[in-house]
């Protein structure tokens, strides 16, 4: 695993033949995660909405975490309520610490976006919650911030269409392949609990109408694209580039249009 990241690692520990659990396995990031799991010859345990554990209610979940060395936690909420965020995300994050501490597990690896801390706001302001009961728990974490994946592209593309037209945020952006963070998510989780890691972030800044634009023509889908400014303290900090990487931060090598082309060819 470090080995064939070694753009990415600065240093590993790793053991071997571990079992980890993924929470939120079937979303972008999580079907990720669980191959880069399998690739590095580890055992995974999906956790997904239809799995017989529940991340809300806590349910299955001592179960399911038994005998495990990690749980990495890939879920998400579609929302962009800050309330409804919140909620989803304090609520998983006790529930999985609270099955950790019960389970045995000693390494809970979380992910949060460049900027989202700082802005908390709408989305964010449930990344930022969800941050801060890491920040408040006496070990056994690591978290990882990145900025938005290649795949957050599809996302607005299934979620932004408005009668004929793409709707898009006015937004600057430096997007990382999903599975250039599930490695590194893995290879995290390999080792000992590290709190908050160096950040990740794609090779180039890129604007998210233009993405937008080159997913669409890419999949023969022809619709004009709007760019929005979302109003408030989300939308300023999208335009104003609060979610880009600072100077030095590592970078991530696939770029958005090699990703594209694997995509579509
Ligand atoms: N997308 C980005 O650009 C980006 C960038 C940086 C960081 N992140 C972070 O990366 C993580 C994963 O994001 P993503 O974009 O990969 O998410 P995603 O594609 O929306 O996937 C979300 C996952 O969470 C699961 N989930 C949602 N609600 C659930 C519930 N009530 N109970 C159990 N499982 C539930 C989904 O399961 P179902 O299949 O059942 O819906 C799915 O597996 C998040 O923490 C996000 O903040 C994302």
């Amino acid at each position: 695993m470090c080995e064939a990241e070694p753009h990415i690692r600065t240093s590993c520990a790793v053991l071997e033949d571990m079992k980890i659990v993924i929470a939120g396995a079937t979303g972008s990031l999580g079907t990720e995660v669980v191959d880069a799991v399998r690739a590095a010859g580890h055992e995974s345990v999906p956790i997904s909405r239809d799995s017989a554990a529940d991340l809300i209610s806590g349910s299955g979940l001592v179960t399911a975490l038994r005998g495990a060395s990690a749980v990495i936690d890939a879920s998400a909420t579609s929302s962009t309520s800050a309330k409804r965020s919140i909620g989803f995300f304090t609520t998983v994050t006790r529930n999985l610490l609270a099955a950790e501490r019960e389970a045995g597990v000693p390494h809970h690896v979380a992910i949060s976006v460049i900027g989202a801390a700082k802005l908390n706001a709408n989305y964010y302001a449930g990344k930022a919650a969800q941050e801060a009961i890491l920040h408040a728990t006496s070990g056994g974490w690591s978290l990882l911030r990145t900025t938005q994946f290649h795949e957050f592209v599809e996302q607005l593309v299934a979620h932004g269409k408005v009668g004929p037209f793409q709707a898009v945020p006015r937004m600057r952006s430096q997007p990382i392949a999903a599975a250039e963070v599930a490695a590194e998510l893995v290879a995290i989780a390999s080792g000992e609990p590290q709190g908050l890691t160096p950040e990740l972030a794609g090779p180039q800044e890129e604007r998210m109408g233009d993405l937008v634009r080159r997913y669409l023509a890419a999949t023969a889908r022809r619709r004009p694209v709007v760019e929005l400014s979302i109003p408030g303290a989300w939308g300023r900090g999208m335009r104003d580039g609060s979610l880009l990487p600072k100077a030095g931060t590592r970078l991530g090598r696939q770029t958005f249009d090699e990703w594209l082309s694997a995509r579509t060819s």
